[in-house]
């Protein structure tokens, strides 16, 4: 379904561009893009040389800043693709004065260019699209071709936690963890039956616990 778009979006953009960096978008190929450096300086733009983690397809942003706002001592960014929902996130940052969170509106394959080796601590992957079409397979957040983009920049002992409500993705990201040098430290088939404490609730997450699906968890460790 094609989403409309919504009114104002560049000015309302430009008014939060203090808490986000918009990716260049004029080279097409994400190879070349991924491959052009344009390092972001992480203790410039938060102040101090706290540990970041990342938030990869935050949507509207309910779960990184209510994530930000209970951990002010980490660093939080949150990516993701689509300016349009984007613009939600970063107008509910501003509206609640979060200091410990900016964002980058750009696609995860483009990431390599942002970070440099070991300076992210972890990595949340929450709802991804599950992409259940063979062919879109590669697109899947967790997809090898992803996991070892996470790699260039994730600390060895950085942690990717996932949460979705498709079991088949939840086994087919089980089994990639395991083939590109992640090892599994915890499983969950049932969010609600065994809570994690300090787990925020995403956006994604409240809609699919209405209609009483069972959320699955993965904790996984870069070796
Ligand atoms: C199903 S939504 C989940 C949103 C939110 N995390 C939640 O749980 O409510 C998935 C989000 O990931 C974003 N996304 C999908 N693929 C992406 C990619 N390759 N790079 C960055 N964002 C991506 C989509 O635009 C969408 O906003």
């Amino acid at each position: 379904m094609r989403m409309h778009k919504k009114s104002h979006l560049e000015e309302r953009i430009a008014a939060c561009a203090d808490i986000v960096k918009i990716a260049d978008i004029t080279q097409k190929n994400m190879k070349i893009s991924a491959a052009t450096p344009d390092i972001l300086p992480l203790e410039t733009i938060f102040g101090n040389a706290n540990p970041v983690c990342l938030e990869i397809g935050c949507g509207k942003g309910k779960f990184v800043c209510e994530t930000a706002r209970l951990n002010p001592s980490i660093n939080y960014i949150a990516v993701e693709k689509i300016s349009n929902v984007l613009v939600e996130a970063l107008e509910r940052a501003k509206a609640e004065n979060i200091k410990n969170v900016y964002f980058l509106n750009c696609a995860a394959e483009v990431l390599p260019r942002y970070f440099v080796r070991d300076s992210i601590s972890r990595i949340y992957l929450n709802f991804s699209n599950p992409l259940p079409k063979e062919g879109y397979k590669k697109q899947r957040l967790t997809h090898p071709k992803f996991l070892n983009i996470y790699s260039g920049f994730l600390k060895s002992g950085g942690k990717i936690i996932q949460k979705t409500d498709d079991r088949d993705f939840y086994l087919f990201s089980l089994e990639s963890y395991a083939t590109c040098g992640y090892k599994i430290v915890s499983t969950c088939q049932n969010l609600a039956a065994e809570p994690v404490e300090g787990d925020v609730e995403t956006e994604h997450e409240r809609l699919f616990k209405e209609r009483g699906k069972p959320i699955f968890r993965i904790e996984a460790e870069k070796l």
